[in-house]
């Protein structure tokens, strides 16, 4: 940086954010992280950063900055890309203005030719979180379009070394890898129209002497394009975007578009980082999020009959569901039009005479007057080729006039930019939801959009925005329905999603092995109680595993839990331990729905856990996927209570058949032993975790201190 002419600085609870202009017109971030004293000098922070020129330098290096464009030599991705036609607009965006309003900061950028003003704004919100987000003017008197405007660019300070991301599949969501942030950074993107089974729309950079994460994630449900660019000196920068298909985003003169926004935050480590996530979802993102009920315990129909239900299956399987302690039936799919299997009658939103020939309402009074509430499945965006809908209306579908029409799980995708076709979808389902007594709504979407386009060109930023504005639609008109967002799992899972949905469907994969990693990943940033966690059958459909009762309800019970399978093939045992667990998650869910969540941590890869804590009462989830190496497995340690509190510690029960055997000293746990937050933390507990498929809970009710 040459000679600075401003700084700004915004604080936030436990965080600053500082920020550099230069003569030439040129942002940069001087300081991201824990809050500095006021007193900090501004100009002798820049100073300490400054590195002096090498000889393969331009004259004037580059710098990436809050707003990197390909320009004098800066060799990553620019942050903002434009066409006028085939021409591409070469940018040189100057800093015009600065301001600061409590905790926020807004940056304003103009080019001069074609005349162009980009508005950036850094706000720190709940969390503590920030929030940023580009705005692009267009003051030319030309046409252009947007190949590239990203929601968050952000020099990452050296301190972080690695960097955390996610890849997945269907039914294996979220998988975390860990490599270092150079010498080549990293690139992602999603092309489905959805931002997939776990990708780089969320990463967090790690300290290089564990002194700190920085997590970003990008609040958009569409696809994502990331990249975090190294240059050959080291600096590395995060943009992070909704990914536009070249032509979709015009700016006529005077336009002006906004990016979604992009999140950044900031913890001691991960568990930290997991909290100001939850905060900021629980007070900022989920709707209503305060007049929450206690999140209900569901039954859903798909893995218990999936296809093959009728009016007096479903009504038995309510019956064997409420004896359970359950407290919301779903139905899933299979329920409307002709569809008796997945071929056919997406699109035809009424209910089937064949499966109930006397309509919803008697099977709705029946599980009401069992005490629970109705939920239904839906696929709003998609369409079968063999629907009254498609029959009907065979141009409402995304497609590329002249060129093949090719299907995903025997099915196509709603044009949702077509006048009309989000009309009809509001009706339909308004109609249900006007006539029925339906709480919940999982609303499905279980296919790639492919081609996002149609005979004008491409749409899938469009179509994305179209599905926001049928949700909120819809909402506004049934302020009281929970909506749940599915993708075949955890296909499409964002802060944009949650900001009109309740919950997410995890995963298709209930295998309670799977579920541990797949859950746990998901709470690095999304609270428990928005987690959709299902006890499935077993053998498991998907895996073929098979795993006792008391892991499978125990895993489940740290979500939002539910049952996805038919208690009427489980034997008495198994159903008598999944009722237990069923009460024990009502009993505990007002804790984990609302506690610090906390991560912990063993020397055995195969032993994981999570601690929820509020300022009285903590209770954890440990478990063993593997076998052990030796029989006196290390204790594992639990860190998040307070450390000059006492606590009384026993293990609801029921507990782990086999390895309760090994347990020494059972009545002592049923007494309860008494604690230090010190000793927990330092010492914890010495829990038989030897075995395969074990997991116990833990909790930790506050004496004194
Ligand atoms: C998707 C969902 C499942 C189930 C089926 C029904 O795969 O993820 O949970 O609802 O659709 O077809």
């Amino acid at each position: 940086m040459t000679g600075t002419s401003e700084y700004a600085r915004i604080d936030g609870e436990g965080i600053s954010l500082v920020i550099a202009v230069d003569d030439r017109g040129v942002a940069d971030l001087i300081y991201i992280g824990a809050k500095l004293a006021a007193a900090e000098d501004l100009a002798t922070l820049t100073r300490s950063q400054q590195r002096g020129r090498h000889e393969n330098q331009p004259d004037i290096p580059p710098v990436a900055g809050l707003l990197p464009e390909s320009k004098f030599g800066y060799a990553g991705h620019s942050a903002v890309e434009l066409r006028n036609g085939a021409d591409r607009v070469q940018t040189d965006f100057r800093v015009t203005a600065v301001r600061t309003e409590g905790q926020r900061l807004s940056v304003t950028f103009d080019n001069a030719a074609p005349a162009l003003r980009i508005n950036l704004s850094w706000e720190i919100r709940t969390g503590p979180v920030l929030v940023t987000q580009l705005a692009l003017e267009n003051r030319s008197g030309h046409t252009l379009a947007i190949d590239r405007l990203v929601s968050i660019a952000l020099p990452i300070p050296a301190r972080f070394e690695r960097l955390i991301s996610y890849s997945g599949r269907w039914a294996g969501e979220m998988r975390e890898s860990e490599d270092a942030v150079g010498p080549h950074g990293f690139a992602a993107r999603s092309v489905g129209g959805r931002q997939g089974f776990g990708g780089g729309n969320w990463l967090i950079f790690v300290d290089a002497h564990d002194a700190g994460v920085l997590g970003a994630h990008l609040a958009w449900s569409g696809d994502f394009e990331t990249f975090v660019d190294r240059d050959a000196d080291g600096r590395a920068t995060l943009l992070m975007s909704p990914r536009l298909d070249a032509g979709e985003i015009t700016l006529a003169p005077g336009e002006r578009f906004e990016t979604p926004e992009g999140l950044v935050a900031l913890g001691d480590d991960r568990s930290r980082l997991a909290q100001s996530f939850h905060d900021y979802a629980r007070s900022d993102v989920l709707p209503g999020r305060t007049e929450w009920g206690p999140r209900k315990v569901h039954l859903n129909s798909w893995e218990a009959l999936s296809f093959a239900m009728d009016e007096a299956k479903l009504m038995a399987l309510a019956d064997r569901a409420a004896e359970l302690g359950v407290e919301r039936f779903v139905l899933d799919d299979g329920w409307f039009g002709g569809r008796r299997n997945d071929r056919s009658s997406l699109g035809d939103w009424t209910v089937s005479p064949d499966v109930l020939p006397n309509g919803l309402d008697p099977l709705v009074a029946h599980i009401e007057e069992l005490g629970m509430d109705f939920g239904l499945w839906v696929e709003p965006e998609m369409i079968s080729a063999d629907s009254d809908l498609y029959r009907a209306h065979p141009d409402w579908c995304l497609q590329i006039p002249g060129h093949e029409q090719r299907e995903q799980r025997h099915q196509l995708v709603l044009d949702l930019t077509v006048p009309g076709v989000t009309d009809y979808l509001f009706s339909a389902l308004d109609a249900l939801l006007s006539a029925h007594r339906i709480a919940y709504l999982k609303w499905d979407h279980n296919r790639d959009l492919f081609p996002a386009a149609n005979a004008d060109g491409p749409v899938g930023y469009r179509q994305t925005q179209a599905l926001y504005d049928l949700l909120e639609r819809l909402r506004l008109a049934h302020p009281d329905i929970e909506i749940e967002s599915c993708a075949s799992g955890g296909g499409r899972i964002d802060y944009a999603i949650l900001s009109r949905c309740n919950r997410i469907w995890a995963s298709d994969n209930n295998d309670a092995l799977e579920r541990l990693r797949i859950n746990r990943s998901w709470s690095q940033f999304l609270p428990l109680e928005v987690i959709g966690s299902h006890v499935g059958p077993s053998p498991n459909p998907i895996t073929g595993r098979r795993l006792d009762m008391d892991f499978r309800a125990k895993v489940a019970l740290f979500g939002h839990m539910g049952v996805e399978a038919d208690p009427g093939a489980m034997d008495a045992h198994d159903r008598e331990v999944l009722r237990a667990h069923i009460a024990l998650y009502k009993h505990w869910r007002g804790l984990l729905h609302s506690g610090r969540l906390q991560r912990l941590n063993h020397q055995d890869p195969g032993i994981s856990g999570l601690l929820v804590t509020d300022d009285q009462h903590g209770l954890a989830l440990v478990a063993q996927s593997g076998f052990a190496e030796s029989f006196g497995t290390t204790p594992i340690r639990f860190a998040g209570l307070d450390l000059d509190a006492t606590y009384r510690v026993t293990l609801p029960e029921p507990w782990p058949r086999k390895a309760s055997r090994y347990l020494a000293d059972r009545q002592g746990w049923r007494d309860g032993r008494i604690l230090s937050g010190q000793a927990l933390r330092d010492n914890g507990l010495a829990l038989p975790l030897t075995h395969p498929e074990t997991a116990w809970l833990i909790a930790f009710e506050r004496t004194h201190g």
